[in-house]
């Protein structure tokens, strides 16, 4: 399978004074067209640090320390300002929680549209316009005409939310990074958010990074799920293993307290004890603290990398769970 985003060893930290946090601790995964990886892990352990990343957007005093992004096999970090800014926005797009933070509230709706059409297209401004009402319609939004002339501030948190994705998908984008783009939405307006999302992903081949901490959501739309924990991917499977078969204590801590798949939309209850805090270098597995199944080699080697543990299955863990129905890992 041909990947479309690829993230190598990825680094990011933040600098304060003398304390340096790790956010991003040496992540790597890989999405194919039309398929859904989410991401998913505590408040805090770096999720949103690495989707800014992927794109250089990483803000002051956080920089990305080392790692590569490949987007259909070219290197982003390698390309220049200019190169970045057209991916930006067009081949790969971005939606946040708070459309407060991606919409301009002194800009109507439509305007924010055609700014984006206009400056990654030539287009004429009328073609621009044509485009821009087609984007609200196909996000169903009543009376687009009305909405293109409307100011955020007019439009209720999901229509602003639906705009939003309207805005990252209008340039008919390869990828969409979703960060928690449900979280500040009820319950009716998250699952049509999610429906076109994945309408999206369907119908357009569109790759999705979906960070949430809902497991529902999870549940609901991800073909794969990475795990992540301090910095670091602690798992990585398909939704159906990582659910029914997880083996990483900490998942497996995760998957034991939820609420049952077949009831939706509830959140990642809390484990045993708290997150670590991300300072410093990280000698031994973060999770050693918190974790039932420690043994010596927990507290005497440094953090193992991810291995494969079961077929297509990867915990980084010296004492993974053991799941008797798996399949074998394969030989190195
Ligand atoms: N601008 C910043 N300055 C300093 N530290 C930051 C900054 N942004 C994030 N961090 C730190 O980096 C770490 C990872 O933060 P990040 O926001 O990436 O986590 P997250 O998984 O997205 O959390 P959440 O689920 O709450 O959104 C945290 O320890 C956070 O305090
Ligand atoms: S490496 Fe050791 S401490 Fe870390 S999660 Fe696995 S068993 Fe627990
Ligand atoms: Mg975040």
């Amino acid at each position: 399978m041909d990947h479309i985003l690829e993230v190598q060893n990825l680094r990011v930290s933040y600098h304060e004074g003398d304390r340096t946090i790790r956010a991003v601790d040496g992540v790597s995964f890989a999405l194919a067209p039309g398929r859904t990886l989410a991401l998913v892990g505590e408040s805090g352990c770096g999720k949103t640090s690495l989707a800014l990343a992927i794109l250089d957007l990483v803000p002051s005093p956080g920089r990305v320390e080392a790692g590569a992004v490949y987007f259909e096999g070219n290197d982003v970090r390698a390309m220049n300002r200019e190169a970045v800014r057209r991916l930006r926005g067009a081949a790969i797009s971005m939606v946040f929680q708070d459309p407060a933070s991606g919409l301009n509230p002194v800009l109507s709706v439509g305007s924010q549209l055609e700014e984006i059409i206009r400056a990654h297209t030539s287009v004429s401004k009328p073609e621009a316009r044509r485009m821009t009402l087609a984007a609200l319609r196909r996000q169903r939004l009543p009376d687009p005409e009305r909405i293109a002339d409307a100011y955020p501030f007019h439009l209720s948190g999901g229509m602003c939310q639906r705009v939003m994705i309207a805005i990252a998908t209008v340039l008919r984008p390869k990828v969409i990074i979703a960060d928690e783009p449900t979280s500040a939405l009820d319950v009716t307006q998250q699952a049509v958010i999610l429906r076109d999302l994945d309408g999206l992903r369907e119908h357009l081949g569109i790759a999705i990074l979906l960070i949430t901490h809902d497991l529902g959501v999870v549940a609901g739309m991800a073909d794969e799920v990475a795990i992540m924990y301090s910095g670091r991917i602690v798992e990585q499977a398909s939704a159906l293993d990582i659910f029914e078969r997880p083996r990483h204590p900490y998942s497996a801590g995760l998957m034991a307290a939820r609420p049952r798949v077949d009831r939706p939309n509830e959140r990642l209850q809390p484990i045993r004890g708290s997150a670590p805090e991300l300072v410093g270098e990280a000698p031994e597995c973060a999770f050693l603290p918190r974790c039932a199944k420690a043994i010596s080699s927990c507290r005497s080697e440094p953090w193992p990398p991810l291995a494969e543990v079961a077929r297509s299955h990867y915990a980084a863990c010296f004492n993974p769970m053991f799941q008797p129905d798996d399949e074998p890992a394969r030989r190195a």
